[in-house]
């Protein structure tokens, strides 16, 4: 039921405060991640010295992300890779190592095949983040992490990313505790964090109405570029595949320090240029490819928190996102992007629930 809603679509963005509060309940205590989360067997957050993220399509954005947070909180190498390769090819397993895989249904042909292959190539133990409790992939795997987000209609994937990252947050602070890399205040600081993530993520949901406005703007493009650097290049991507899949536009994104080596050959006053804006020390780099951007006549669509110091000007139309913890951008920046690319395509008049040539559950390779 769609209730006050058009779409499954928007509602379902309207639910992650709640599912990513119900994804994190149980999972921490007042300032620690709970290993309880990983059942009986969480012996090997303190053994993993090498993570494999196995997914496809949005829920390999999350591994992308993870990555990023893996190696950074948990000191330990991880690469992440879509699974219709994986499966394919002769892959090279480190000693210890995790085979991790992230998936909505849990019934994705290729992640189940790259799961089933993983599990005959040493690795410590196969574990899936996943949203349907029966599915293969839970059934099958060694141990589970649900991400709670409920049923997801719309076949744009939204509450099931924003949950897995959740999941993958927990489970990045949880290696990195038991493999001794965090600190008790930097542990005590994450967890605060993320007991505001459902708080920030309904801030986030708030720009609403001013991100309808602003996709007006896309009403005649055919199309966008999405850039952004560090854990928000993935979200870009996932930006990019968003609007392509439901409006039909041509978006592709780039890390922005790649610009020059290719992709600003494309740009010019017909080209939009998304970027979701992080407020750390990459910021000024960003700043410097915009510019970059906006010297080759290209219109600027800027995401970001007031502390980022950007502001409406020629050229640049910006939407004010709320501040949070670096560690949460990932999460709370997919937000504007989603309602973006969802009033892009109503404005398009697609059919934003049930996008052509797509199915929800890609069963078959
Ligand atoms: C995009 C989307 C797909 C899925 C992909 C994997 O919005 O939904 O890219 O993410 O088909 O599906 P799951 O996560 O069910 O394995």
């Amino acid at each position: 039921d769609k209730g006050e809603f058009r779409h499954y679509m928007l509602k379902e963005i309207y639910e992650q405060p709640k599912v990513i509060a119900a994804c994190l309940e149980g999972r921490i205590s007042e300032d620690r991640v709970l290993t309880s989360s990983f059942g009986a067997d969480s012996a090997f957050l303190k053994d993993v010295e090498n993570i494999h993220i196995v997914a496809c399509g949005t829920s390999y954005h999350a591994g992308m992300v993870a990555k990023y947070w893996i190696e950074e909180l948990a000191n330990i190498p991880c690469s992440v890779e879509v699974a219709s390769e994986y499966r394919y090819r002769k892959v090279a397993v480190p000693k210890k190592s995790l085979f991790l895989t992230l998936s909505q249904s849990g019934e994705t042909a290729d992640t189940l095949a790259a799961m089933r292959m993983a599990k005959g190539l040493g690795y410590l133990t196969t574990l899936a983040i996943c949203n349907v409790p029966s599915s293969t992939l839970v059934r099958e795997s060694d141990l589970t992490l649900l991400t709670r987000a409920g049923t997801e209609i719309g076949v744009a994937s939204t509450k099931a990313f924003t949950t897995q990252l959740t999941a993958l947050l927990i489970t990045s602070i949880a290696i990195a505790a038991e493999k001794g890399e965090l600190s008790d205040d930097k542990h005590t600081a994450l967890v605060h964090a993320l007991r505001s993530l459902p708080s920030y993520v309904d801030a986030a949901i708030k720009q609403d109405s001013a991100i309808k406005l602003v996709s007006e703007h896309f009403a005649n493009k055919h199309n966008a570029l999405f850039l952004g650097r560090g854990p928000m290049f993935p979200i870009a991507l996932e930006g990019a595949l968003k609007l392509k899949e439901i409006s039909y536009i041509h978006a592709e994104a780039y890390p922005a320090g790649e610009l020059k080596h290719g992709p600003l050959a494309l740009v010019d006053e017909t080209m939009p240029i998304i970027t979701v804006a992080p407020n750390n020390q990459m910021l000024d780099k960003l700043k410097s490819n915009l510019q970059e951007v906006r010297a080759r006549g290209g219109e600027l669509f800027v995401f970001g928190a007031k502390e980022t110091g950007f502001a409406q000007a020629e050229g640049i139309h910006y939407n004010e996102i709320p501040w949070v913890e670096e560690v949460l951008e990932p999460i709370v920046h997919t937000i504007p992007l989603q309602l973006l690319s969802y009033h892009v395509a109503v404005v398009k008049g697609t059919d934003v629930d049930q996008p052509r040539n797509l199915a929800k559950s890609v069963t078959v390779e």
